[in-house]
């Protein structure tokens, strides 16, 4: 049986973290799919469109296309023969992640990747839609969630071990504001799929978390 781990949840819950640690310790493909959202919208933004405009969206789309590629530290996402994941983190590329991932066309060209990838290889997969859209038939599905305040200390301590300056109360209305754009768009809205395990990792720890998820896939996939 393929394994197939779909891993979804709101921003900041620690889905890529555990996506990775649980990969590494598999031995198996990571992808990140928030990464693409992110390479897309930066594409765009690099095109200087602006992503709330779909028309201008959607003539561009055909030829605006990434890649997912893996190297030495794992994933990265090229646009036009370059590594653009240096780009990806920024507040204009995150908030345009967001607004792109609402645009059905978008999501089409991505989830085709996505899905091929997975046919292909024994992969962990995070995002919003994994188990619901991408990989509706994967036999272990995890939603992850935590509170928006722990998210929002997650990612201020985030910020703060790179050098960055942060407030954490901006941070939890940011947080707060793409949870919404995330859940209530019409197309593959942010929700649990019925047969995913509920994770909420509020009061958890990284390592606490990763045996959890590890319980489950030795569990499902008898190894
Ligand atoms: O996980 P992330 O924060 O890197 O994701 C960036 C944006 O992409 C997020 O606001 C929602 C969107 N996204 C999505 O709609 N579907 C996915 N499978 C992954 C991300």
């Amino acid at each position: 049986m393929r394994i197939n781990i779909a891993i979804d949840g709101p921003a900041g819950t620690g889905k890529s973290t555990i996506a990775k640690r649980v990969s590494s310790e598999l031995g198996i493909k990571y992808m990140d799919t928030g990464a693409m959202y992110r390479g897309i919208a930066y594409a765009l933004l690099r095109k200087g469109i602006d992503v709330n405009e779909h028309e201008k969206v959607l003539a561009a789309l055909p030829e605006t296309s990434i890649s997912v590629e893996y190297g030495e530290t794992g994933q990265y996402i090229v646009y036009e023969g370059e590594n653009i994941n240096a780009y990806l983190r920024t507040p204009e590329t995150t908030k345009a992640s967001s607004d792109v991932a609402v645009i059905p066309e978008v999501r089409a060209k991505l989830v085709a990747i996505q899905q091929e990838t997975a046919k292909r290889y024994d992969i962990v997969m995070d995002g919003r839609d994994i188990g619901t859209v991408v990989l509706p038939d994967a036999p272990l599905k995890i939603f992850m969630t935590a509170s928006p305040r722990v998210r929002a200390e997650r990612r201020y301590l985030e910020l703060k071990n790179a050098g960055k300056e942060a407030d954490i109360d901006v941070l939890e209305k940011e947080i707060a504001a793409r949870d919404k754009t995330d859940s209530t768009r019409a197309a593959s809205p942010l929700k649990q799929a019925e047969d995913a395990v509920l994770l909420d990792t509020t009061s958890m720890g990284i390592e606490e978390v990763v045996a959890a998820v590890m319980k489950l896939v030795k569990e499902r996939f008898e190894i």
